[in-house]
């Protein structure tokens, strides 16, 4: 059992907590948001996670998991302290820092306190970890920060042990990872790991922590790339007729290449890769080294949002005043985030064109409805099709395949669907009367 501190509720900060909760330990969690941590408090989770609600309030209630707007509560209480504050992207895609330079002077200035309140016997050791996605060289500038302010006596180390966390999977994606990466300066910060991460029985990565940083950049751009990659792909596919899913799947066979992270579709959104990448390019720029790949990356995902539009010319002919039908709105199923989700970026190039949009979402709605209040929102995906012209799906939810799609092909104006995940039976719907197509992909014989 171990006493850990969370600095930062959010989606990262929140799922550490309550997992590192349900596995024994006793966990107090600080976010400078006084609403949201009054919120936690009445069992209120400001996001959609499966599974999430349930670990919390339980963990809570056998008094493993606490929220305290106090920051010296919780480096206190804590021997192990995790920074999981956001890392936004600057206008210019370099990371903004300003959190985690925040998060470090609180945490020293809360040392400082501890040792003037307690008895010069005490042990002061912390374990300063960055959880949060960081560009390599933040961990020296953590430390640096706490050096400077924390006093003479306190004794802690900085590490670096990025999450791999999905949003939608992110609990069983804790308890069962595929690696535990650390970064770590010496032994002592190493038997600490050890230790917190024995009951997973995961194997563990051990480095220092510039390169422990720059494996979460990496990884999450490698991944990235593998989804651009097989859109560039896909459109070779949409020119010859070829088919996306079965190239991806011949593809993948070979264990070298691994069948994920192949899916073609409307392109990565969400609030880690697009931020991810842009952070990565800027700190090797800074450091003099090339990633144009990257940007290659980039601009193939940018791309894949103005395709939809081009085959909704190619169905519709003239797009202005067409109904446009949009089921799906988060970034990917399973949650409720929308941050640089393709589906709204999709919407805002189709509301360019002069289209009146619709569209539905099981989940995301409530958050759409603050950045695109001027757009029809549908009671479920049959009130969108109802005189649809169109209707394209954004989002891979489960319950969008179950859909009865005779009664939908009634409903519609034209019955023009595109898949934009190519995650339906265009074989079916053709069958139905659709005219369809996915990215990369059509029915037989169209
Ligand atoms: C991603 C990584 O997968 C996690 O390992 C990492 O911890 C996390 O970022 C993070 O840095 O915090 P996440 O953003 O939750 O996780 O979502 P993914 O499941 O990776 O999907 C990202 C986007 O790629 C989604 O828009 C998804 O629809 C798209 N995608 C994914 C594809 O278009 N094709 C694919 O084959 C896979």
């Amino acid at each position: 059992m171990k006493t850990i501190g969370i600095i930062g509720t959010g989606h990262v900060g929140l799922v550490t907590g309550a997992c590192f909760a349900k596995l024994g330990n006793i966990v107090s969690c600080f976010d400078s948001d006084f609403e949201k941590i009054e919120k936690l408090k009445k069992n209120i989770i400001p996001f959609y996670e499966p599974g999430l609600s349930e670990i919390v309030k339980i963990q809570k209630e056998k008094k493993k998991l606490f929220f305290t707007h106090s920051i010296e509560d919780v480096v206190s209480a804590s021997e192990i302290i995790f920074i999981c504050v956001g890392t936004p992207s600057n206008p210019d895609g370099k990371a903004d820092l300003s959190f985690v330079e925040q998060a470090s002077i609180q945490i020293a200035n809360a040392l400082k306190k501890m040792k003037d309140k307690k008895s010069s016997k005490k042990n002061y050791y912390r374990l300063i970890v960055e959880k949060s996605t960081v560009p390599v060289l933040t961990g020296q500038w953590v430390k640096r920060t706490i050096e400077l302010i924390a006093p003479t006596g306190i004794d802690f180390d900085v590490a670096a042990n990025p999450e791999f966390l999905k949003e939608g999977s992110a609990i069983r994606d804790f308890f069962y990872p595929d690696r535990i990466v650390v970064g770590v300066e010496n032994e002592r910060a190493k038997k600490i790991f050890k230790q917190l991460y024995k009951p997973l029985n995961a194997p563990m990565i051990f480095t220092d922590i510039k390169s422990a940083e720059i494996i979460k950049h990496a990884s999450n751009s490698f991944l990235a790339m593998k989804i651009s990659y097989i859109n560039a792909i896909s459109r070779i596919c949409d020119k010859v007729g070829a088919d996306i899913e079965k190239i991806a799947q011949g593809m993948g066979a070979d264990k070298r290449i691994g069948k994920d992270f192949l899916k073609a579709g409307i392109g990565y959104g969400g609030s880690c890769f697009p931020k991810d990448i842009r952070a990565f390019i800027s700190i090797a720029e800074e450091l003099g080294c090339d990633l144009d790949i990257l940007k290659e990356v980039e601009k193939i995902n940018t791309e894949q949002r103005k395709i939809v539009v081009k085959k909704a010319r190619e169905f519709l002919w003239n797009l202005k005043d067409k109904n446009i039908g949009v089921l799906g709105l988060s970034f990917k199923p399973e949650t409720d985030d929308i941050r640089e989700s393709p589906a709204i970026e999709i919407i805002k190039l189709f509301f360019q064109e002069g289209c009146l949009i619709k569209c539905y979402d099981p989940k995301a709605m409530e958050n759409t409805k603050k950045i695109l209040p001027n757009i029809e929102y549908g009671k479920n995906a049959y009130d969108v099709a109802e005189n649809s012209h169109l209707l394209i799906f954004a989002t891979e939810w489960e319950e969008f395949k179950r859909l009865n799609f005779k009664r939908i092909h009634k409903l519609m104006k034209t019955p023009y669907i595109i898949d934009g995940r190519n995650f339906l039976n265009l074989e079916k719907l053709k069958e139905i009367g659709f005219i369809c197509c996915g990215i990369g992909k059509k029915p037989g014989g169209l």
